[in-house]
Formats: C-alpha cells, structure tokens, sequence
C-alpha cells in the first residue's frame, strides 16, 4: 500500500527512504488497524459490537490509534520528549540509586492518599528543594501533569471568577476547566496580546463583579507550547493584563510542561528566565518530558497549596507519590541544581536552529513555504527561541489527511502538525546521520563520529553520561 507522505517534506522523506523496509511493515499494520470490525461481530455480544462500532467512526476516519513500542521500530526519534537524554543518562541513574541506598528501607507504595497515610517528611522536604529551585514559595507534587492542571483549574477559580485562556493551551486545562466553578472562560488568539486585551475587556464589560474588583480573572498559558513550540510572550502579557486591570485581580497560571530543563537558569523555566517569580500565581512543571521522572510539581504560595489539598479531588482521592518516584525527581534535579545540565540545554537550542537553518535554506523550502504546503511556526516568529519544531501542510493540501490520520490525531481535523523534537541522543538504531550527536559542531562547525560532536565539550554527553 502506498502511503501519501508528501515528499516535499524533505528530512522526513529521506528519512522514510533510508528505513524503507521498517517503514513499509509498519504502515502496513497501521493500514490494517483501520479495517471495520464490527460488521464481522453479528453473533458478538452487544456491548462488545457497540465499542467497536463506535471505534468504526475512528477507522473510517483513518483515526484510529495503533500503538506501537519502541523496541518495534528503528525510528529516529523525533518525538519522544527525552529531550536532554537524561532519561539514559548514566548520572541520573546513578543518582537516583544513590538516593535509594540512602532510604534502604523504603517503600515502595506511599499506601495512602496526601490526607491520609500518603504524606512523608520525605515528599515534603522534595516539594521545599524543588519550590526553593524554582524560586517559589511552596510547591505540591501531583502523581502527573495532567492531574496537576486539572486540579488546578478546576479548583482555584471560584464562582464569579472568569478563565482566560490561549486557544492552543493543553488539554488537560480544559478538562479542568470543565469541572471549574467560573463559569465565564473565553479564548484569545495564541500569543496575541492585542487579543487578550480584548478578551480581558469582554470580561470586564460582562461580568460586574471583576470590573469592581471583587472577583478575579486567571489568565492560563504555556511557556513553550506543545502545539507550536513557540514561547509564550510572558511580559507582554503580563503588561497588557495590567493595563485592563491595574487593581491587580488577574492573575497568571502558567503551564511549564515543555520548558523544564530546557530553558531558563539551570532549566528552571521560562518564568525564572524571565525573573516573573512574583508576577506569575500559579507555575506547573513536569518531570516527564526534559526530565527524566514522571510526575509534576505545582508552584504557588501557601493559600492556593492549601487550597489544592482541601479541594482538588484528584489530589485528594488518589494515592500520594510514591518513594521511588519522589528518589526519581530528587535525582533529576539534583543534576539540574549542578549545573550538569546546562551544555545539553544549549546544545538543544543550537540542534533546533540547525534544524530551521537546514530545512529554510533547502531550494524547496520557498516554493513550499509560499504555496502554504509547509508551515514552520517556530521559523515564521523569528523573534522568539524555538524549542520544538512543528511543520504542518496546509489543511486542504490531501498530505494534510495523512498527517492527521497517523503523526496526531488526537487533534481536530486540519489542525494537526508534525511535531519534531530534537534531542540529543535521537539517533536510530542504525546511525543514519540524523543522529544529534552526528551534527557540526556549534562551536567549530567540525562533526565526528563519536557522541562527542568534535570533542570539545559541547557534545550531547554534556548531560553527565
Ligand atoms: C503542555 C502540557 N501540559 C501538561 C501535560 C501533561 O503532563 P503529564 O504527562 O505529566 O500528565 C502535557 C503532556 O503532554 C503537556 O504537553
């Protein structure tokens, strides 16, 4: 079967071209994943006939998600979130060992939610370490991020309070914001400032009780955004919220997901790049993307931490985070903490540019570029720092069908993107010269074939392996 990968796309077609026999078998199973079931299933009990009718939809739509694991493919990962590598790297293990010697009789479960058997001097003194780190009052570790939004927005704003929200926020806000208390949520266009201004006046003009200051507006947005991989323009924001309401009732919530330990001092964060500690009410950093954990830390001061705890049922009704994911976390930023991380974080930022520079200085970039075919969002704002490099087809273009179908399509049709995540160490098995640590060196320009780039201290190994 032929797949309609548009070859224009030039990095990813010599890639498909170079993995040919991986890539045949593997579009071969996501062909037969679309097949309709339930037609063979007339003398199947109901209840099972119903889920795969439903399931019908997805595959007519060629939607339906066909799981595959690493070990399967030989891909180039270009979409795992080990950005820095330190999922592999030798010191993160090593010190997550180290903390488990040191807590020899550790459990392994925490065997009880926050209120009740769940908390520990151990998960405390993680969540101290990690707010002092980050430069934040108090900090609340979540078993995930997606808990984490979800309990914030649905808990933190109360009745009579108004969410403002970048329309490509994640997900996991919304389904906050669904269970929220504020009934009164509105989008702006992303990054758009002019747009939040007019959303914040919408607020302001409908709703009696922000305008005369009694309730307040949450402005929730992402550092870097995990759909266009552009930053957030935090300050310009921030400003333009203070101009609409100088009494000071809006305040920011800020989803760090895809900054943690990639931008900012030691990987800290936008926010802290920026020095916006105290501008910024609410921070959420995960540990699963950069870092090598899982989990999230919640930032704030001590009124929304309590606030959190006595209300936010995912926290509430769900078993705290156990020792070893906690050991896990503390490894993790003991080596942030270090300083061992930081040539990997730039060497990230020098990858991501190497990416743009190469793919806009192909002859067919222009063509492609002007017809609407490609779209690089990271390119188009030059005045931001791209960290994740999205490219999508335009929505009409029929290449715009295959991208939704398999690459995301866990987002509306037309809208999906490829999303390509450079990392350090994204090499395939083979070594097919896409590798990270196969790029020309920043510094020198000289490449190598070692995991040094050209040996002088840049390479990707700066992560501490
Ligand atoms: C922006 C953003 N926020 C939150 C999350 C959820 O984090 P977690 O995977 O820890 O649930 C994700 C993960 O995809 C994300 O991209």
């Amino acid at each position: 079967m032929c797949f309609p990968l548009p070859v224009y796309i030039v990095f990813l077609h010599q890639y498909l071209r170079r993995t040919h026999t991986m890539s045949d078998s593997f579009i071969v199973e996501w062909a037969r994943a679309q097949q309709p079931k339930a037609p063979s299933m007339k003398n199947a009990s109901v209840f099972y006939r119903n889920l795969e009718e439903e399931l019908d939809v997805r595959r007519a739509q060629h939607g339906c998600i066909m799981l595959h694991t690493k070990e399967q493919t030989s891909m180039v990962d270009f979409s795992s979130t080990d950005i820095l590598g330190l999922s592999t790297s030798g010191s993160v293990r090593k010190g997550y060992l180290d903390e488990l010697a040191k807590h020899p009789d550790f459990k392994l479960s925490s065997h009880g939610s926050r209120l009740t058997d769940g908390n520990s001097k151990y998960l405390e003194d993680v969540e101290r370490e990690l707010a002092a780190f980050h430069g934040a009052e108090a900090g609340l570790i979540v078993n995930t991020g997606s808990l984490g939004n979800a309990a914030i927005f649905s808990v933190i704003p109360r009745p009579g309070d108004a969410i403002v929200y970048d329309e490509l926020i994640h997900a996991s806000v919304h389904d906050g914001m669904k269970d929220s208390l504020a009934l009164y949520r509105k989008a702006f266009r992303h990054n758009d400032s002019e747009s939040l201004y007019d959303a914040l006046v919408a607020v302001q003009e409908s709703q009696p009780q922000i305008r005369n200051g009694t309730r307040s507006v949450l402005v929730a947005v992402e550092s870097v955004y995990s759909m266009d991989g552009d930053i957030c323009p935090l300050q310009e924001l921030i400003e333009t919220a203070k101009e609409v309401f100088p009494e000071g009732n809006v305040q920011f919530v800020i989803d760090e997901a895809h900054s943690t330990g990639v931008i900012g001092p030691n990987g800290a964060g936008l926010v802290s790049a920026l020095g916006l500690e105290s501008e910024v009410a609410i921070r959420l950093h995960t540990f699963g993307k950069a870092l090598a954990a899982t989990g999230a830390v919640i930032l704030c001061n001590e009124t929304v931490r309590t606030m959190l705890i006595n209300y936010a049922r995912s926290i509430m009704f769900s078993v705290a985070p156990s020792f070893p994911m906690l050991a896990s976390i503390r490894a993790t930023y003991q080596l942030l903490r270090s300083g061992e991380t930081q040539g990997a974080q730039n060497r990230v930022h020098e990858i991501v540019k190497f990416f743009l520079e190469t793919m806009t200085s192909d002859p067919i970039w222009s063509k492609a570029s002007d017809t609407g075919l490609l779209r690089l969002p990271t390119y188009e704002d030059a005045d931001v720092q791209p960290r994740r490099c999205p490219a999508s087809p335009h929505p009409d273009h029929p290449a715009a069908d295959a991208y939704q179908a398999q690459l995301l399509p866990c987002v509306p049709p037309a809208t999906g993107r490829f999303l390509g995540l450079p990392h350090l160490v994204s090499g395939g098995a083979q070594g097919d010269g896409t590798r990270a640590d196969h790029l020309p060196c920043v510094k020198h320009g000289r490449g190598s074939e070692g995991p040094g780039c050209c040996n002088c201290g840049m390479g990707p190994r700066d992560a501490g392996d």
